[in-house]
C-alpha cells in the first residue's frame, strides 16, 4: 500500500473547525456542563487541550485502547504517577531523525487538576483528528458510561437492539418453526449455540470430567454462512428467542459506511455497551463487507475495523452466557485472522425441492401438499426469502383483483400460483 496516501493530513484550520464542530454537538457541550478543548499553533507545534475529571489507570489504560483503534505503533512513556505520554512513532521507522515528530498523548493528574494535551510537530492526520474526538468523548463521557442503559447506548450507534422479552409483548416471538425445513441447521444450532447458553454448566462439568487441562467446550463465536435470503438473519432472532436474551444487531456494512473514520471506535463500543447485558448475542451481520470494498478510504477503515473486531473477538468470552454470531455470503472472501475467531461455521444450503415445499407451507398454508410440491418444483434454485417475495407478489395480485371486483376476501387459488411460477420459469 501506498502509506503517502493512507491518511491526508489536513490544515490547522480545518483541523480545528472539524473538531469543534463535531464536539459542539455533544449534549454534555452543548449545555455547558463541559467546555469544548482549547486547540492552538504553538511554534512549529499544534496543540490541543482539555480537562479531565478524573484520570485513574483504568481509563489511562481505555485511551490507550481508544488511540491503538486508530494508530498502529505507539511508544508508551511513564514518568511518575500520574504522568503518562503515549507517542505514535513515524511510518518511517528508519528516518530517526524525525521518529519523534509524531503526535503526542499527555495525561497528567495534577493534585488538582486533570488534563490531556496532545500535540503534533505540523498538520494533524485524518486518522488523529478522530482520535482526539474519540479521547475527548470518552474522557468527558465518562463518569456517565458506568450505569448507562445499553440499549440507549447502542441506538445512538445505530445499533439495534432486538429483544425478546418485548417482542413477546407484542406476540412475535419466533420459533424455529418460523424457518421451515433446515432441520440438520438447527440440530446443529441447538447443540452448539442454544444448549450452551441455556446450560453452560452441564458443557462445563462435561469438560472438567474430561480434560487433562481446564479448556473450554462452549463456542464463544459462530459463523452463519450461506447465500442471501436463506435464513440467516432471521435464524439469529430465533436463536435471541429461544435463549430469551437480546441480540445486538451489527449491521457491519451500515456502520462501515455511515462512519468511516470512526467505525472501528464504534465497534470497539459496540461490544463494551454489549458486555452491559447481563447476557446478550452480539450478530455481526454482512460482515463480508470487511473484504469488499476496494475504495481507498475504506480500505483502511475496513482494516482499523478489522482489527479491533479481531481484539474484541478475543476479549469478548468472560460471560458464559454471551456469544457472538456472524453472517456472510461469502466466507472464500472473509479474512483468514477473522475466520479463525469463529468456532464453528454453520451453513445454511439453499433449500431443495422438498424444502421449498416447506417454506411455501408457512407461506401459503392453504395449498395442498401436491399443490405445494407442484409449485417449487417449477422454482428451482430460489431461497426461503425468494419463495416469501413469490407468495407476497401472488397474493398482492390475487387481493387487487378482489377489490376490484368487489367481492370476499379469499385466499389465491392453486392455479393463479402455478401460473405465476411458469411465467418465471420460462423467463428464466
Ligand atoms: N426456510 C425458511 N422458511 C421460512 N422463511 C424463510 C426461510 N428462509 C428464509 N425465509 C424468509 O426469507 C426472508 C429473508 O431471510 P433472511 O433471514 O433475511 O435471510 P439472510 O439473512 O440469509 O439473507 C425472511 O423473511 C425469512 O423469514
Ligand atoms: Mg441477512
Amino acid at each position: 500500500m501506498d502509506d503517502k496516501n493512507k491518511s491526508t493530513v489536513i490544515d490547522f484550520i480545518t483541523a480545528k473547525e472539524a473538531i469543534l464542530k463535531e464536539l459542539s454537538a455533544l449534549e454534555s457541550v452543548s449545555t455547558g456542563e463541559i467546555s469544548l478543548p482549547e486547540i492552538y499553533p504553538e511554534k512549529n507545534e499544534v496543540k490541543v487541550e482539555f480537562q479531565a475529571n478524573s484520570l485513574a489507570s483504568e481509563q489511562i489504560v481505555e485511551c490507550l485502547q481508544i488511540i491503538k483503534n486508530h494508530i498502529e505503533n505507539i511508544r508508551v512513556h511513564t514518568f511518575e504517577p500520574g504522568f503518562y505520554i503515549f507517542q505514535a512513532l513515524n511510518e518511517n521507522v528508519f528516518d530517526s531523525k524525525s521518529i519523534l515528530d509524531n503526535i503526542k498523548f499527555r495525561f497528567i493528574a495534577y493534585s488538582n487538576q486533570n488534563k490531556v494535551e496532545i500535540s503534533k510537530k505540523g498538520d494533524f492526520k485524518r486518522d488523529e483528528i478522530f482520535v482526539i474526538i474519540a479521547l475527548f468523548k470518552y474522557i468527558t463521557g465518562s463518569n456517565s458510561k458506568k450505569n448507562a442503559n445499553p440499549k440507549e447506548l447502542l441506538s445512538r450507534l445505530g445499533v439495534t437492539v432486538f429483544d425478546p422479552a418485548k417482542e413477546a409483548l407484542s406476540g412475535n416471538i419466533l420459533t424455529f418453526d418460523h424457518i421451515a425445513g433446515y432441520n440438520n441447521v438447527k440440530q446443529e444450532i441447538l447443540e452448539s449455540i442454544v444448549m450452551p447458553i441455556l446450560s453452560p454448566n452441564t458443557f462445563d462439568e462435561v469438560s472438567k470430567l474430561t480434560r487433562k487441562f481446564p479448556s473450554r467446550n462452549r463456542p464463544r463465536a459462530i459463523l452463519f454462512e450461506g447465500d442471501p435470503g436463506v435464513g440467516k438473519t432471521t435464524m439469529a432472532k430465533v436463536v435471541a428467542c429461544l435463549c430469551k436474551i437480546p441480540m445486538v444487531y451489527v449491521p457491519i456494512e451500515s456502520i462501515l459506511s455511515k462512519y468511516y473514520g470512526e467505525s472501528s471506535q464504534n465497534l470497539a463500543y459496540v461490544f463494551d455497551a454489549a458486555a452491559l447485558f447481563p447476557s446478550a448475542l452480539i450478530f455481526l451481520d454482512e460482515i463480508d463487507s470487511l473484504a469488499g470494498s476496494r475504495e481507498e478510504g475504506i480500505v483502511e477503515a475496513t482494516r482499523k475495523l478489522l482489527s479491533v473486531l479481531l481484539r474484541k473477538l478475543d476479549g469478548f468470552e468472560g460471560k458464559p452466557r454471551t456469544l457472538t454470531l456472524g453472517a456472510t455470503n461469502r466466507k472464500q472472501d472473509l479474512d483468514k485472522a477473522l475466520l479463525s475467531r469463529f468456532d464453528k461455521s454453520i451453513y445454511f444450503p439453499l433449500p431443495d425441492m422438498r424444502e421449498r415445499a416447506a417454506i411455501l407451507e408457512n407461506y401459503a398454508f392453504h395449498l395442498n401438499e401436491e399443490h405445494r410440491i407442484t409449485i417449487s418444483s417449477l422454482l428451482e434454485g430460489y431461497s426461503g426469502r425468494n419463495m416469501k417475495d413469490f407468495c407476497d407478489f401472488v397474493e398482492r395480485k390475487w387481493a387487487s383483483a378482489i377489490i376490484e371486483r368487489g367481492v370476499d376476501a379469499t385466499p389465491p387459488p392453486f392455479e393463479i400460483y402455478q401460473e405465476a411460477a411458469e411465467v418465471i420459469r420460462k423467463n428464466k
